[in-house]
């Protein structure tokens, strides 16, 4: 797709069909990143074919690390055991805050300077809270006023020092910033989180060959330790799974089947809450690869009932906040989300942009400080819908857009591209219309 296309989306009958996913978004910036400190080849297969680990590829380019595409399905990472150099032109992380904030660990332990920029939207989210703890450990990084990209780290060198930290907000990405950073500090590094967040820096550092224990909230990891390259297959992305999995619970007599399916428990709470709304779904087999899970998912779906999501449930569903509340008019009861402010600072401010697109479609919606409020029961019409630039809000209301009546028009629907390019084709393939 290109710059200011728009998707047209038709009401479907149906969803129907089995499909397996490109690799998972988070999983994929992570193995890039430590395959490129490790010493040895990483051989990636199912890679994320979204624009923002793209991004992170890139970056590590510049950085003086071999990347290459062996074919469309396996990505070859010769790593720099730990010896990055440093890139006079700035590192371009594009729409990906993943990319920004974990970089910045691994480049404050560097013995050299860096400077991270992103695009628009990028360069309107919250950087303090990754600057505050890499500047505890020894780095200068320099931001706006307002603590916004671009960023420049000047590396600590030898003057890295272990913290240990306590974040005062849940950020899955600063929590890896930091423990990145450990990894290159003498001594430990730990870091606590108010709530639990995604764990797949843990896994993959362990994955990789470094020691690294947990208890409760608290991680801690021990620096200068050696990391190995791994050859692994990156399982299907949930998030991006969660806009099918929502596609089909709306239709009763829906069927889908979902293969090799990451199923780690700190991503997987969109299954516990379409269950409980009444959604059909089991997991047909479960396997471990480098301690994530994954499996097949079939789904079906039901007269769904409506939820409230709220506290840590909030945090553990974040990014599939914007399609439950986009299908949520099509409940019993509506869907009510509480304690879910972050919203605001993602891509978009992903409140006012579910709340927008949905009264577009004629719905009732209450915004909230910190969440939504949809009453179920509610029709929705095919509308003009604005993604903002927001991959996961352009594909929330395709989703919608399948039970409205009516055609629906997604303006700046190739923002997709950023998590998802195939997503459009997919949802073409199993709705039935
Ligand atoms: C991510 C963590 C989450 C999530 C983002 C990806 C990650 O952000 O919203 O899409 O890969 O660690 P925060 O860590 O800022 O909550």
């Amino acid at each position: 797709m290109n710059k200011g296309d728009v998707a047209v989306i038709k009401p479907a009958r149906n969803i129907s069909g089995g499909l397996r996913l490109p690799g998972d978004k988070s999983i994929s910036h992570r193995y890039a990143m430590l395959a490129a400190l490790a010493e040895g080849e990483t051989r990636l297969t199912n890679f994320s074919s979204g624009a923002d680990c793209n991004s992170t590829l890139e970056c590590l380019r510049q950085l003086g690390v071999t990347v290459l595409r062996e074919s469309d399905d396996v990505t070859l990472i010769k790593g720099a055991a730990g010896r990055l150099r440093g890139s006079a032109e700035p590192l371009d992380c594009g729409n990906s805050g993943s990319t920004m904030r974990m970089l910045a660990g691994v480049l404050a332990a560097q013995e050299f300077d860096s400077k991270l920029v992103g695009d628009a939207s990028l360069s309107r989210r919250p950087m303090a809270r990754v600057i505050a703890p890499l500047e505890q450990m020894g780095a200068r990084v320099i931001a706006t006023d307002g603590g916004r990209p671009p960023l420049e780290v000047k590396g600590a060198g030898k003057k890295l020092r272990a913290i240990d930290y306590t974040m005062p907000v849940a950020s899955a990405q600063v929590k890896s910033a930091i423990l990145l950073a450990g990894l290159f500090a003498p001594g430990q590094t730990s870091v606590e989180e108010p709530l639990r967040t995604r764990d797949h820096t843990e896994l993959a550092l362990r994955a990789f060959g470094a020691e690294i224990r947990r208890a409760r909230n608290r991680t801690t990891i021990a620096g200068r330790q050696n990391l190995h390259a791994i050859s692994a297959r990156v399982p299907g992305d949930i998030s991006s799974a969660a806009f099918f999995l929502c596609a089909t619970a709306m239709f009763p007599d829906s069927n889908l089947v979902l293969d090799d399916l990451l199923l780690n428990p700190t991503r997987a709470a969109v299954l516990d809450v379409l269950m409980g709304m009444g959604a059909r779904i089991s997991v047909i087999d479960l396997n471990e690869y480098h301690g994530e899970l994954a499996g097949t998912v079939r789904i079906g779906g039901g007269e769904l009932r409506g939820a409230t999501i709220s506290g840590a449930q909030s945090a553990a569903l974040i990014d599939e906040l914007p399609v439950l509340a986009a299908i949520a008019p099509y409940t019993r009861e509506g869907i009510q989300i509480e304690d879910a402010r972050e919203l605001r600072v993602k891509e978009s401010d992903r409140i006012r942009g579910v709340a927008e697109n949905l009264r577009a479609m004629g719905a009732e919606v209450h915004e909230l400080e910190d969440g939504l409020r949809v009453p179920g029961g509610q029709q929705l019409r095919g509308a003009n819908i604005n993604s903002f630039g927001d991959h996961r809000i352009a594909m929330a209301f395709a989703v919608a857009a399948l039970r409205a009546e009516g055609e629906t028009r997604i303006a700046g629907a190739e923002c997709v591209s950023i998590s998802f390019p195939e997503f459009f084709d997919m949802l073409e393939g199993v709705a039935e219309r």
